[in-house]
């Protein structure tokens, strides 16, 4: 257990891991990359979300969910009665996968090596912090959390168990809700989006 090899302290364990991750060059991912943008939160958080990747803004930041993705986020999770400092907040991978064009970086979908290359570290967070349920944001967060694709139309709204025992919810990605163009739709899923956000912040006992 890596609460108790490293010294029994679950924050120093965090702080490790985080730097350790710092220099990954487990993927090709970190060469264009800014620097590496690794989970944030209490290592005792019941409620660990997952996301995509970060973008551009989390990149520069080095903080994850801190761009228009992350205000989407911030604002549903508070709708959801959930204080977003309480939990433990993190991506599926970890360095910016980007297009240049122009002055402008386009994100660019991370592949299923690059998803699997980054597994290692979601699995490390997740021995940390041992969260009593866990939101994956998307099908890359649910691909790395279950190991294999899974269907948000048909997966989300009800509890699930991860390969490793624990409980989650899949929903959809904040920013597909951002790229929503009919504003009566974007209505509509942005509800349901915190409705799973409230189905998860249930379960937690
Ligand atoms: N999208 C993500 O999936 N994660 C972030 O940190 C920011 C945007």
């Amino acid at each position: 257990d890596v609460r108790s090899g490293r010294g029994g302290n679950a924050q120093a364990a965090w702080a490790a891991l985080r730097e350790e991750a710092m220099g990954c060059t487990r993927c090709p991912l970190y060469a264009p990359a800014t620097q590496t943008v690794f989970g944030e939160g209490p290592v005792d958080a019941s409620l660990m979300f997952v996301g995509e990747q970060p973008g551009d803004q989390e990149d520069l930041a080095g903080h994850p969910f801190v761009g228009p993705a992350g205000q989407v986020f911030d604002r549903a999770v508070a709708e959801a009665g959930i204080d977003r400092a309480t939990a433990y907040v993190t991506n599926a991978v970890k360095h910016f996968k980007f297009e240049p064009r122009g002055k402008r970086r386009i994100h660019s979908s991370p592949n299923a090596g690059e998803i699997q290359a980054c597994r290692w570290w979601v699995e490390q967070e997740r021995l940390l912090i041992q969260p009593r349920v866990t939101v994956a944001l998307g099908a890359t967060a649910a691909r790395s959390l279950f190991g294999k694709v899974m269907t948000i139309g048909r997966e989300r709204g009800k509890a699930l168990t991860l390969p490793d025992g624990g409980t989650a919810f899949i929903t959809v990605h904040p920013s597909y809700l951002l790229r929503l163009p009919d504003p009566e739709a974007k209505k509509v899923e942005y509800a349901r989006f915190v409705e799973d956000l409230k189905l998860a912040a249930g379960a937690i006992r």
